[in-house]
């Protein structure tokens, strides 16, 4: 397993930007793709990853929201990703990324989602989310269509958030 670079806003927007493609076959490759992917999400940390954040235009989604240090490793993995309802009622969360280092805002979506997707083996599963699980994957999700959790902010606190990250990547260099 290989950890990954993880694309960031102030170098790699137009990335970021892209509409990742369907996935046609969960095969070997893919999975080494998905165990690439959450161990690069361990290791940030974090707890949710899409593959253009390393640089891959497909719609697959690793995520582990178990809680605490102690806690058993929980991996999903999600390929072709599709939300088959969402709540009328919705709910606010303090939502971060690992693309946009070091910034936290409060996003409002729906509180509950029904889920369709292909996991590790290829099997499809159909379930529900809700709470943190709704949040995550839903902002995962999101990164497959090419956008971040910063475009459903203000415009005015989104260019400062880029502009923030880009600051700080310039100290850091
Ligand atoms: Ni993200």
């Amino acid at each position: 397993m290989t950890i990954r670079r993880i694309l960031t806003v102030d170098a790699d927007m137009a990335t970021l930007k892209e509409v990742s493609k369907p996935v046609e076959a969960v095969d070997d490759d893919l999975r080494a793709l998905m165990d690439d992917m959450l161990e690069t999400m361990y290791d940030a940390p974090g707890i949710g990853l899409a593959a253009i954040q390393v640089g891959v235009a497909r719609r697959v989604i690793v995520m582990d929201i178990s809680r605490g240090e102690d806690a058993p490793r929980e991996p999903r993995y999600f390929v072709n990703p599709e939300i088959l309802w969402a709540s009328e009622e919705t709910a606010p969360y303090e939502e971060g990324c690992l693309s946009v280092p070091d910034i936290f805002d409060e996003v409002e979506r729906p509180a509950k989602v029904r889920l369709r997707y292909l996991n590790y083996q290829g099997e499809t599963i159909e379930e529900d989310a809700e709470d943190l699980y709704a949040v995550c994957i839903q902002h995962e999700m999101d990164h497959l269509n090419g956008v971040l959790f910063i475009d459903h902010l203000s415009r005015l606190k989104r260019t400062r958030a880029v502009a923030k990250v880009k600051k700080a990547a310039r100290v850091d260099a």
